[in-house]
């Protein structure tokens, strides 16, 4: 069952890729949502259509929780999906962006597609089964300390947790090798699980964004936690932390 929802969620993240890749050679039509840095484009609406209509082709019978104001509850296996992960990279011809899809099934997150176009690269997971990048093998870093880790993390829409974010983010700079500011938390989860980062965090973000990059975080055999160091919920933690595990507790302790 599991490789059925990942070989649909491979396809439809490579197809809505494509139509994203199109978008960058047309005007991008901008509108705000929650605040004027929170944007949303016709092609976020165009890859989110084409991945809902896909999953409702194929499983009528499933819930869809969709980042641009689409929600459906129907069962206990629920697609998750962000259709364009990096909106405002996007927006400004910025190349890291990407789509992500996750399969939830009974409570747990147990498939993750997180697909970045410009890179023609696809991370998948299956719960229980490891992490792959186009197909092969990956696993996180092996760095054990902060001191020689290199960080990724973002800063949120929402202006009331800033402040703590900017605290957090010129704590860790001096205490780490240094600390990357992508704008695309699905692809930042991406490159903790293949260990081209050793760790990332962020506050304030929604399911859509997380959900199947921490799959493949764990599965590449990394760690993920909430900022107290207790297991990490999409929907209710508040802020998440993944890294390779061998540098966990020492990131904990400096966010705290
Ligand atoms: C955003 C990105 C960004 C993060 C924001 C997210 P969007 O997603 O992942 O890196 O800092 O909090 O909302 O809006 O581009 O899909
Ligand atoms: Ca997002
Ligand atoms: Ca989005």
């Amino acid at each position: 069952m599991e490789e059925d929802f990942l070989e649909l969620a491979v396809s439809m993240a490579r197809e809505a890729g494509s139509l994203l890749i199109d978008g960058l050679g047309e005007k991008r039509d901008v509108s705000h949502k929650t605040g004027p840095a929170d944007l949303v484009t016709q092609f976020d609406r165009a890859s989110q259509n084409l991945i809902v209509d896909r999953v409702r082709e194929s499983y009528p019978e499933h819930s869809i929780l969709a980042e641009e104001e689409f929600g459906v509850e129907k069962s206990e296996t629920k697609w998750i999906v962000d259709p364009l992960d990096g909106t405002t990279n996007y927006v400004y011809n910025y190349p890291l962006f990407g789509v992500s899809i996750a399969v939830e099934a009974e409570g747990k997150t147990v498939v993750g597609v997180v697909h970045i176009p410009v890179l023609d690269e696809t991370f998948t997971a299956i719960k229980g089964e490891g992490a792959e990048l186009n197909g092969e093998p990956i696993s996180v870093s092996a760095t054990d300390e902060l001191s020689r880790s290199l960080l990724s993390t973002g800063f949120p829409y929402d202006q009331d947790l800033v402040p703590e974010a900017i605290d957090t983010f010129s704590r860790l700079v001096r205490k780490s090798r240094g600390i990357r500011r992508d704008g695309a938390a699905a692809p930042d989860l991406s490159f903790v699980a293949v260990g081209r980062y050793d760790g990332f965090w962020e506050l304030g973000l929604s399911p859509w964004d997380v959900a199947a990059g921490s799959l493949i975080v764990e599965e590449a055999g990394g760690q993920v936690t909430d900022f107290s160091g207790e297991r990490f919920d999409i929907y209710d933690s508040q802020g998440i932390v993944a890294t390779n595990g061998e540098n966990h507790q020492e990131l904990l302790d400096k966010l705290s």
